[in-house]
């Protein structure tokens, strides 16, 4: 079994609710998989999934939010890409409740997930640096 991947330090943007958002993100996402995993009933796991999709809507909002007080000239790509991605996490949710394959859904969340953690590493921190290079702290 591939080892998932964790919340790091660096990962943090300097913003308390949006570090607290990546951070609920791993253990939310976790919930997820391990009822997938572990076999639970199917109404667990779409409500981890459900709450998963929409702190993850939230989130989205949130980071936007952030990255047009500073004005940071990447935000419509940015978003654009919080929107494909909430669509193709709002597609799992179908597959959650027609799926009667475990095989087919542990795959389809890991899919997700790396998916996630890809736009968390390079675009998110993207925006880290440019904000790092562009604002002051405090
Ligand atoms: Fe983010
Ligand atoms: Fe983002």
């Amino acid at each position: 079994m591939t080892s998932r991947i964790a919340w790091r330090d660096s990962f943090a943007v300097g913003d308390p609710l949006i570090d607290g958002q990546h951070r609920a993100f791993f253990s939310d996402l976790d919930q997820v998989v391990d009822a997938v995993e572990g076999g639970a009933p199917r109404d667990e796991v779409l409500g981890s999934f459900r709450r998963f999709l929409s702190a993850l809507s939230q989130h989205f909002r949130d980071e936007e939010t952030l990255l047009a007080r500073y004005a940071y000239p990447e935000l419509r790509g940015h978003s654009d890409e919080h929107t494909a991605l909430l669509a193709s996490v709002t597609a799992i949710e179908s597959l959650l409740m027609a799926s009667n394959s475990p095989v087919e859904l542990n795959y389809v969340i890991r899919t997700l997930f790396a998916s996630l953690v890809e736009h968390l590493v390079s675009e998110d921190m993207r925006y880290k640096s440019w904000l790092l290079r562009h604002t002051k702290p405090g």
